[in-house]
Order: structure tokens, then C-alpha cells, then sequence
């Protein structure tokens, strides 16, 4: 019996030693220890032993099943350990590989020309304002002195969501909200988004963008205008810039006058850029026409006033030197990059 014992604790200790997964493991846990196992055969023949030999049968019994549960219990946590380091090497992750570099937007030249023409004017005194992107006929045109056979009000040029409200083809308009409220003087500018039924070209978009400027008070004169413009011209585009204003007409102005600067790249000599002339257009103005002041409510006696409308796209297509308006509107971020 101590034999037969010696021999299957041999042969269960040297399976276990060339297991090579856990499956087969579990196989000899069964064939030893199982109910049909070879050691619980044993014990199951005990009654054929002198039973003054029982004890002694019965404790070797239990130390071979002991020593074989130690083993097996060895051998199933060295595989658990095994598997674990092969997780651990394939889920390596090398730390000093340089990162992935995030995809970040880019400011918009609109943005960034934008944010410059508000600094100029803030520092000049004047208060930022917004108004209203679907606008009353009435501050679109009527309040602006713009008569009711005007070329412009024609639904070719604007887009009417019904008779009387449209989408604001001029930020005009917000001069009129602001003379409405009352309070004077005014310094004020107004960047928004405007709206005109145009096809898509080089240089036209069905919306695009204006920066209206308004300075309400008693004794503003055509000089302040000029005077004004010019310290905006030489801001924007330089110390050297002049600035020359040409005679023109707008409903809302008298006397109204379209401004150029001479060309940041020749200087006034002629170039590509300013089409050989040495100027560049870049915005209308005028002294507030006294109908419109009026109209708002504002006494002429007593008050004048100069406007202005810069477009934001031609600002920007100068300023960054770009040929092509709808490169502005297209967002690659590859292009926006470059300012
Ligand atoms: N609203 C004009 C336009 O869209 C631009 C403009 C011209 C605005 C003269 C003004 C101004 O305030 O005085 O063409």
C-alpha cells in the first residue's frame, strides 16, 4: 500500500511538473483527487487494510492529497503569474513615443482684422455695438433717407423674408437704433454681418461683413471726419498712409465721399494692387444726412454727426494680401493657418 501510495504521489508530482496550461492541470486535480481519483480509490479500499494499520494508511493518505493539493496550488498560481506578465508585455505602453499632436482650429483673418479695426477705435474712444441681422425695412432704408425706388431696395439685391423685414443688406441700420435711444453724443461702431442677393465671385458673396462707425455730438465738422480716418488709415495700414476722399453719394450722408489709402505695397507708386493707380478704396462716409437725424430724433439744429461703412472682407483681403474672397469663406484650416 505505502508502495502503491509512494508510486502515484511519483507520477501525479512529475504530471504536474510538465503541465503546460491550466486545463490539463485541472485534468490531473481530477484523476487524482476527483471522486474517482486514483488517491480517493485508495481510501475507498481502506477497508480491505488490518485495521490496526488504518491510522497509518489514513494519515500517509492524507499527506500524499496534501502534498498533491500544495503542488497543484503552486503550479495554478505560476500559471496565473504567467499569464499576467504576458498581459503585462503586450499592454506595454512606451512612454517616451512623441505624442499625437491634437488638430486645433485657427483664428479667421475676418477675426483677427476685426479684433484690429475694435482696437483702433476703442482706443479712440468709441463704444462697440451689434444690432440685428433680420432688420425692419424701415432701419434698413426708410430711416436711412433711402427712397422707395432705390436700386437697392429691389428684390434683386435684397433678400425680404416678408414686405416689411429683411435680411440687413448695410449695418447702417444700427445707427438708426442707436439715435433712437436718445442718448447723446454718440461714439459708437458696429460689426455685423450683412446680406445681399449676389452670386459668388472673386469679390462678391451673398453675405459678407461691414463695420459701421457713428459719432453724434454739437460741433462735429467734415474735419473730424477726415481727421478720423486718416489716424485709422495710418493705424491699419501704416504710418505713412494718406488718405484722399473722393466726392460720392449716399442716401444717408451730406456731403458723402468714398475713401482711399495709398497702396501699403508701392506706396502710391502703381503696382498690381492697386491696379497701377498707387490707391486703394476701402470704405464710404459722410456727415449724417439732417433727415436721417431727424427721422431719429435728433435735432440737426443742435447736433451733426459723421458715419462711416468699412467693408471687413476687403479690409482683410488687403491687409493679408489675399486674391480670392472665397477663400475666406471656405474655413481650410490649411489656408487660415497662414495668418
Ligand atoms: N452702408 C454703405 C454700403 O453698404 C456704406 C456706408 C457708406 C456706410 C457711407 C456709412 C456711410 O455709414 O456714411 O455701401
Amino acid at each position: 500500500m505505502k508502495e502503491k501510495l509512494k508510486a502515484i504521489v511519483e507520477e501525479a508530482l512529475e504530471k504536474i511538473k510538465d503541465s503546460q496550461e491550466l486545463d490539463k492541470l485541472n485534468e490531473i486535480r481530477v484523476a487524482f483527487l476527483g471522486k474517482k481519483g486514483e488517491l480517493t480509490e485508495i481510501l475507498k479500499s481502506m477497508k480491505d487494510v488490518e485495521p490496526q494499520e488504518r491510522p497509518v494508511i489514513g494519515q500517509l493518505v492524507n499527506e500524499a492529497r496534501s502534498i498533491l493539493e500544495d503542488n497543484l496550488d503552486e503550479k495554478k498560481k505560476y500559471f496565473a503569474q504567467k499569464l499576467r506578465r504576458e498581459q503585462i508585455l503586450k499592454e506595454t505602453i512606451d512612454v517616451t513615443l512623441p505624442a499625437k499632436k491634437p488638430m486645433i482650429g485657427h483664428r479667421h483673418p475676418n477675426s483677427i482684422a476685426l479684433e484690429e479695426v475694435e482696437r483702433i477705435f476703442v482706443g479712440m474712444g468709441y463704444e462697440v455695438v451689434e444690432g440685428p441681422e433680420v432688420e425692419y425695412d424701415y432701419y434698413n432704408f426708410e430711416a436711412l433717407n433711402i427712397p422707395a425706388n432705390h436700386p437697392a431696395r429691389d428684390e434683386q439685391d435684397t433678400f425680404y423674408v416678408t414686405g416689411d423685414i429683411l435680411l440687413r443688406t448695410q449695418t447702417s441700420p444700427v445707427q438708426v437704433r442707436e439715435m433712437e435711444k436718445g442718448r447723446l453724443p454718440i461714439r459708437i461702431i458696429a460689426p455685423g454681418r450683412v446680406f445681399r442677393s449676389d452670386a459668388v465671385d472673386a469679390t462678391h458673396s451673398p453675405s459678407f461683413h461691414q463695420i459701421e462707425g457713428l459719432v453724434i455730438d454739437r460741433n462735429i465738422t467734415f474735419a473730424d471726419l477726415k481727421g478720423t480716418l486718416a489716424e485709422f488709415a495710418k493705424q491699419l495700414f501704416g504710418e505713412n498712409t494718406r488718405v484722399k476722399f473722393r466726392p460720392h453719394h449716399f442716401p444717408f450722408t451730406e456731403p458723402s465721399a468714398e475713401v482711399d489709402v495709398t497702396c501699403f505695397k508701392c506706396q502710391g507708386e502703381g503696382c498690381r494692387f492697386c491696379k497701377g493707380s498707387g490707391w486703394i478704396e476701402i470704405l464710404g462716409c459722410g456727415m449724417v444726412h439732417p433727415r436721417v437725424l431727424k427721422m431719429s430724433g435728433i435735432d440737426p439744429k443742435q447736433y451733426s454727426g459723421f458715419a462711416f461703412g468699412v467693408g471687413l472682407e476687403r479690409i482683410a483681403l488687403l491687409k493679408y494680401e489675399i486674391d480670392d474672397m472665397r477663400l475666406l469663406y471656405e474655413n481650410d484650416v490649411r489656408f487660415l493657418k497662414q495668418f
